[in-house]
C-alpha cells in the first residue's frame, strides 16, 4: 500500500504517524517540543519519524508532510513566522529534509487539520468548510471548493490574527487585540485563573482540582469540572464561546461556508464550548433572519487531524 507519513509540531508535543490512503492512522508517536531550538526542532521531527519504524515490505511511504503552528510560505518550506514557537523565517523543509530520505512538505497545522477534517471528519460531503482550531493559538484552515485556500504568498487563513478587540490584549503576532487572546485554550486558562484569583468562591471547584493554586490550573481542569457542571467553569468556556461565536460571524460574513468544524484541544469540551459558540454565532451573523446558516460542529479526528491532514496533503 502507499502510505504517507504526516507530523504534527505543536507548542508542546511533536506528533507524527503513519496514514493510509482512507485518511486512518496506522501507527502513531509523540515527543515534547524542544524549546525554541529550531535545530532541536528539526531533530525532533527526524527522530519522531525515524523511530515509527515502518517496514513492511508490501508498503511504500512515498511522503513525509509536516504540520507546523505558524505561517507558512507558498513554497511551502519555509516558516515565515511561528508566533507560539519561536520561529522566524526559518528554512524547516531542508532542514528536516537533511535529516530524512523522503520528500517533505511542510504545511499550516491549521490548513493541514482542516484538510483532514473536510475529507475525512465532520465536513466531509462539503466543499466549503472553514476549521478552526482552538489550541494555543487559533488557527484556521479554509476549504473553497473542495481545495485548501492559500491566499498569494501561502498565509491564508491566518483567522487567529484578525483584529477583534482594537487596542486590545497584545499577541504573539506583535498586534494587539487579536481572535486568538481571546478565543483560545490560552484565553480560556486566563479567564480560569481570573476568576480563581478574584473570585475564589466561583472557583472552588477549580481551585480544588489544581492544588489551591490558581496558576496551576490548566485546559485540562476547565474541562473535567464543566463536564461536571460546575458553575465557574462552565462560565469560562461561555465567556469563550460567545467570542469563537462573534468570530465565526465575521468570517461567514466574508466566505459563506456551508459549515464550521471547531476542533483543538478546547473542542473536547463539545457542547459546553458548542452551544455558547453557536449561539453567540447566530445572535451576530449579518442576515441572520434571512441567509441560510452555517452549521458549527465540532471536529471528529481529534488530535489526529493535524497528522492526518499533512500526511494526506504531502502526496497531492
Ligand atoms: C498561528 C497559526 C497556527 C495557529 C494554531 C497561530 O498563532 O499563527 O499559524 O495555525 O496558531 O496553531
Ligand atoms: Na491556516
Ligand atoms: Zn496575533
Amino acid at each position: 500500500m502507499r502510505l504517507t507519513i504526516g507530523v504534527d509540531i505543536g507548542g508542546t508535543k511533536i506528533a507524527a504517524g503513519v496514514v493510509d490512503p482512507q485518511g486512518r492512522l496506522l501507527r502513531r508517536n509523540t515527543y515534547p517540543t524542544p524549546d525554541g531550538d529550531p535545530v532541536a526542532l528539526a531533530d525532533s521531527v527526524a527522530r519522531a519519524v525515524d523511530e515509527l519504524g515502518w517496514d513492511r515490505p508490501e508498503d511504500e511511504i512515498v511522503a513525509i508532510g509536516v504540520g507546523v503552528a505558524g505561517f507558512v510560505d507558498e513554497a511551502r518550506s519555509t516558516v515565515v513566522v511561528a508566533p507560539n514557537l519561536g520561529l522566524r523565517d526559518d528554512p524547516l523543509k531542508e532542514r528536516v529534509q537533511q535529516r530524512v530520505d523522503l520528500p517533505v512538505v511542510i504545511e499550516n497545522d491549521a490548513n493541514a487539520a482542516a484538510w483532514a477534517e473536510a475529507r475525512f471528519g465532520a465536513g466531509r460531503g462539503s466543499d466549503h468548510v472553514i476549521c478552526v482550531t482552538l489550541g494555543t493559538g487559533v488557527g484556521g484552515g479554509v476549504i473553497v471548493n473542495g481545495e485548501v485556500y492559500r491566499g498569494r504568498h501561502g498565509v491564508a487563513a491566518e483567522i487567529g490574527h484578525y483584529r477583534v478587540v482594537p487596542y486590545g490584549r497584545r499577541c504573539g503576532c506583535g498586534n494587539r487585540g487579536c481572535w486568538e487572546q481571546y478565543a483560545s485554550g490560552r484565553a480560556l486558562v486566563a479567564e480560569a485563573r481570573d476568576l480563581a484569583t478574584t473570585n475564589p468562591t466561583r472557583a472552588e471547584r477549580l481551585l480544588k482540582l489544581a492544588d489551591n493554586d490558581p496558576g496551576a490550573i490548566q485546559g485540562r481542569e476547565i474541562t473535567q469540572a464543566a463536564t461536571e457542571g460546575d458553575e465557574g467553569a462552565l462560565a469560562c468556556f461561555r465567556a469563550v464561546g460567545e467570542w469563537v461565536g462573534m468570530g465565526l460571524a465575521d468570517l461567514a460574513a466574508i466566505l459563506d461556508p456551508e459549515c464550521f468544524v471547531i476542533g483543538g484541544g478546547v473542542s473536547d469540551a463539545g457542547d459546553v464550548l458548542l452551544e455558547p459558540a453557536r449561539h453567540a454565532f447566530h445572535e451576530n451573523v449579518t442576515g441572520r433572519a434571512v441567509r441560510r446558516l452555517a452549521q458549527v460542529r465540532v471536529a471528529e479526528l481529534g488530535s489526529q487531524a493535524g497528522i492526518v491532514g499533512a500526511a494526506d496533503l504531502s502526496c497531492r
